[in-house]
């Protein structure tokens, strides 16, 4: 029997499952700890995931992950997500944000808004048609709050002929609690004929 987990970054994984097909490619933008890129890798078995992280203590962790289990599709990339264009040259079917900072690291080292914009900014525009974008969203911590309602501003923007957006929220939690956004990109979107105003 399914159980459903109401937790942001269970529902997040959920959904990607649903859309993600094992020759696809898909971009953990925060690797941290590692559960989303080891996620994503065990279901890509003949497709690839590029996982990004700013802190080396991260990569190098994972490094040790990818030796153990013997992991071949996975590419580690020790930069920001912002700089996403740079990596990820193959249309990815899933990406993922965990915002923050990293549980049981350094508390002082967290996403920001102006990285996190232009990452999910470009993230939009080599999502494959029929993707989507999960981003979990922190706003307890210092900068947390800002940070959200920047994400929150620039998703209401986005046109809805081309995007499908959702907000996942506690309705009856303290307003701080962890949410989810996913962003799908519509199937039918044809790169052609739409210029992505974003
Ligand atoms: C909440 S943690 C991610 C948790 C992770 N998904 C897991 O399963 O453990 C956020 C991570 O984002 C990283 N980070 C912060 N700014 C970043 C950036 N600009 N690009 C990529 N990673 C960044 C932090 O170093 C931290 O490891």
């Amino acid at each position: 029997m399914y159980r459903i987990v109401l937790k942001a970054t269970r529902m997040a994984q959920d959904i990607v499952k649903k859309v993600i097909d094992e020759t696809d490619i898909a971009v953990d933008a925060t690797l941290g700890n590692g559960n989303d890129t080891l996620f994503l890798s065990n279901l890509l078995h003949r497709g690839k995931v590029y996982a990004f992280d700013i802190q080396t203590i991260a990569i190098e962790k994972f490094k040790k992950t990818i030796h153990e289990r013997n992991i071949k599709n996975v590419i580690l990339i020790n930069d920001g997500h912002e700089n996403i264009l740079n990596y990820v040259m193959e249309a990815p079917k899933a990406i993922m944000f965990n915002l923050g900072y990293l549980p049981g690291g350094d508390e002082k080292i967290i996403t920001r808004p102006d990285t996190t914009l232009k990452a999910l900014s470009d993230s939009l525009k080599i999502l494959k048609p029929g993707g989507v974008i999960t981003l979990v969203v922190y706003t307890g911590h210092l900068g947390g709050a800002e940070e959200g309602l920047l994400i929150d501003e620039f998703i209401k923007k986005l046109d809805p002929k081309i995007y499908s957006v959702m907000q996942i929220k506690f309705a009856n939690r303290d307003e701080r609690a962890p949410y989810l956004i996913v962003i799908e990109k519509n199937d039918s979107y044809n790169e052609d004929k739409h210029n992505i105003l974003c």
